[in-house]
């Protein structure tokens, strides 16, 4: 008889103790520790309610699928039986096996193709179509012969045979991609094994969504924190150890709580965030984690009537219409990964009438916001004190780069002073707490995009230290060392030859 485990989670965050408690330490909510059984779910099956035995029903890597266990990893046990450390000597290098991913966008988001054996996370907001992206993931892997099952928790299979034939399936005469529509975790499992048995060829498995399973061995609802810890796991596991990728759909709220997909974080190998822009019909997704590939690289697509397309001038996606008419815009060039974009960074500052100032930003970190405002008072001379302060990325984009430093602060100060930059000046420049502004990295391949699409001035951080940044034809470069000289250029060059439109 299998001993007795029993584990206490907190139905609201998902944190875990050996004990019961009253109040969670994790969320500080009281009476939400709830009993789970461990030894019930490891009794016949092994960890997780799935054998060891699975591992061997595929011929394509399976022992040497990512993380693993022992069992999934016969290398490191020994003669006796038992777990033993391995030399790395005794490790193979070799490169694991990636399935084609199509579109070539979001192969290159996820470092150039699917793992196998790896475990995906595609989170986002409903609606903004992540069903959609992995049915058309789906299709390009079953013409190129490679099995998928959609686990089907969310839609009826008839709602995907209609999504897939408006993505130009035929499913009358092309064959391969299966619907699983079940939602209870062990029968799931159990169906699983039985379709994969003796299976060769690799097989995609697509959970849509983590937030419908529910396991018989959790007591919670389906979607509640402990409920998602485990059904995710319990398919990280199966995917480890069978060697066939799966795929998980998590689902954020509209404002931005990523609970249940957050704990899911850790246990799977890549994070995949879709997220719309601005309300149009503009898809972005990026890496947030890739143990498989960079992460940064972003892929910009298009929500068509007949699916996802790629979309032509996404490096200017970024730019609003009526750019530069009025005061309170900059445009920086930003990198996500080996991307270039031009962002226009919007600002709007106007004196406070009511009470405490307001600050609202979007599509910018806030406090990075906060932190170029007291820049912009102390060494620059602003005064800022009192002001409601609004700003923005046009086009619903979003900037991490430090690169946009100088362009947020422009922008902020043009607002202030009421003073537009002219249409063709490019700000390029991370801002340090002394004033001081610095080169950014990669700025050749940036001022290149910039001088594509009409820039023909760019301020850039120079520094002391500052590396002479080459020249890009058609395109003048100025370069301040203070961020009080940078803004007053950045105004300045309306003055001087370079005028024209972008
Ligand atoms: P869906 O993939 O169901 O979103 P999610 O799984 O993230 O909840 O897609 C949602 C929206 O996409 C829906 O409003 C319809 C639209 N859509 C298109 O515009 N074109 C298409 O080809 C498809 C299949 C959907
Ligand atoms: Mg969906």
């Amino acid at each position: 008889m299998a001993k007795k485990t029993t584990r206490f989670y907190c139905k609201g965050c998902g944190h875990e103790e050996l004990r019961w408690m009253g109040q969670c330490p994790g969320c500080r909510e009281w009476n939400t520790f709830t009993e789970m059984n461990l030894s019930k779910a490891s009794d016949t099956k092994g960890s997780r309610g799935f054998s060891a035995k699975d591992k061997k029903q595929t011929g394509f890597g399976a022992g040497a699928a990512t993380g693993g266990t022992a069992a999934a990893w016969p290398e490191a046990v020994g003669p006796d039986g038992r777990l033993r450390p391995v030399p790395l000597r005794k490790i193979s290098s070799a490169d694991k096996k990636r399935l084609p991913v199509e579109p070539a966008e979001v192969a290159n988001v996820m470092g150039g193709g699917l793992v196998e054996g790896s475990v995906v996370l595609l989170g986002g907001e409903p609606g903004v179509g992540k069903s959609t992206l992995l049915t058309g993931l789906g299709l390009s892997w079953v013409r190129r012969d490679i099995r998928v099952i959609y686990v089907a928790g969310e839609e009826s299979p008839s709602q995907i045979r209609m999504r897939a034939e408006r993505l130009g399936f035929k499913p009358d005469q092309e064959d391969g991609f299966e619907i699983l529509p079940e939602v209870h975790l062990e029968t799931l499992l159990e169906a699983l094994r039985t379709a994969l048995e003796d299976e060769k060829r690799p097989c995609v498995i697509i959970a849509d969504s983590i937030q419908t399973l529910h396991s018989e061995h959790i007591d919670a609802y389906p979607g509640s924190p402990t409920q998602i810890k485990y059904c995710g796991g319990v398919l990280a596991d199966f995917a480890r150890q069978t060697g066939h990728p799966v795929f998980l759909v998590g689902h954020v709220t509209k404002s931005g709580d990523l609970a249940g997909p957050k704990l899911l974080e850790h246990m799977v190998d890549t994070v995949l965030y879709f997220e719309g822009s601005g309300g149009g019909a503009i898809r972005m997704v990026r890496a947030v984690k890739n143990r498989f590939g960079t992460t940064g690289e972003l892929a910009v697509m298009e929500m068509r009537s007949d699916g996802l397309a790629p979309v032509d001038q996404a490096g200017v996606l970024f730019l609003s219409g009526r750019r530069g008419v009025e005061p309170g815009s900059a445009v920086c060039a930003v990198k996500n990964g080996s991307r270039t974009f031009l962002v226009e960074v919007q600002a709007l500052v106007s004196s406070s009438r009511y009470g405490t100032p307001q600050r609202v930003v979007q599509g910018v970190d806030s406090k990075r916001v906060g932190l170029l405002c007291a820049i912009l008072e102390k060494r620059a001379g602003l005064d800022l004190g009192g002001c409601d302060i609004f700003v923005k990325v046009a086009g619903g984009g979003r900037i991490d780069d430090p690169g946009a430093d100088l362009a947020i602060m422009t922008a902020l100060a043009s607002s202030l002073r009421e003073r537009p930059v002219p249409l063709d000046t490019l700000i390029l420049g991370e801002v340090g707490l002394t004033g001081e502004v610095r080169q950014v990295a990669d700025m050749e391949s940036r001022l290149r995009e910039a001088s594509r699409h009409g820039f023909g001035r760019a301020i850039l951080g120079g520094g002391k230290s500052g590396r002479k940044a080459r020249q890009v034809e058609g395109m003048e470069m100025v370069v301040a060392t203070s961020v009080e000289e940078a803004v007053r250029l950045a105004f300045e060059a309306r003055g001087r030859k370079a005028g024209g439109g972008a």
